[in-house]
């Protein structure tokens, strides 16, 4: 059984895909939710789907570092295959990223490397792109630069408000992040 764990600071829409997707799966589970945000509304997620959730919230330590250590040594307390950022909103130390190389992924709701870094979605709609679209990536130890795995072009249409295009972009995030992490996992075999 191959085993994920889930990095996620938000609404948890990926987290949920990704958790009904593999549901059923004999060789994939995602073992635990992460989450730096206590009111974070991926924990009703998780408890409503009996998904394990470890709580480390920022807010609580002293500073960045101190979160990133206990963070750490939380994730050392356990085997897992694979990490998966999925809307975690903040960076991951050099350290941590170099301890799992090969085994972070993340995803990101532009063609990296356009638009990186937040709000990627609304950016490329004000700048009136004709194209914006999701990137599933390795993570290094830049933001948003690691070896890209899977892109999708969208097509931001004359029509589209800024809340339409996210629908559009999360609808394919969601369909998409689960069979790629399959697909990741079936290659680090
Ligand atoms: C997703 O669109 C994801 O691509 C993005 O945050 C959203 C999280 O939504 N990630 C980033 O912007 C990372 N830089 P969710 O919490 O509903 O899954």
């Amino acid at each position: 059984m191959k085993e994920i764990i889930i990095l996620a600071s938000g609404n948890g829409s990926n987290f949920e895909s990704i958790c009904v997707y593999f549901s059923k799966s004999k060789s994939i589970r995602v073992k635990q939710l992460i989450t730096d945000n206590k009111d974070a509304f991926v924990i009703q997620r998780a408890k409503k789907l009996n998904v394990d959730y470890k709580i480390i919230d920022y807010h609580c330590f002293n500073n960045k570092s101190e979160y990133n250590h206990t963070l750490f040594e939380h994730l050392k307390s356990f085997n897992f295959d694979l990490i998966v950022l999925a809307g975690y909103m903040r960076i991951l130390p050099d350290y941590i990223v170099n301890y799992y190389k090969g085994k972070i992924i993340n995803i990101h709701p532009s063609l990296l490397p356009n638009y990186k870094g937040i709000n990627a979605i609304a950016r490329a709609f004000e700048n009136k792109e004709k194209y914006t679209g999701i990137t599933i990536h390795y993570v290094d130890e830049g933001v948003d630069t690691g070896k890209i795995i899977f892109q999708k072009k969208v097509r931001i249409k004359k029509s589209d408000t800024i809340e339409s295009l996210e629908k559009r972009i999360h609808k394919i995030e969601h369909k998409t992040y689960p069979k790629i992490i399959k697909r990741v996992l079936a290659k680090n075999n």
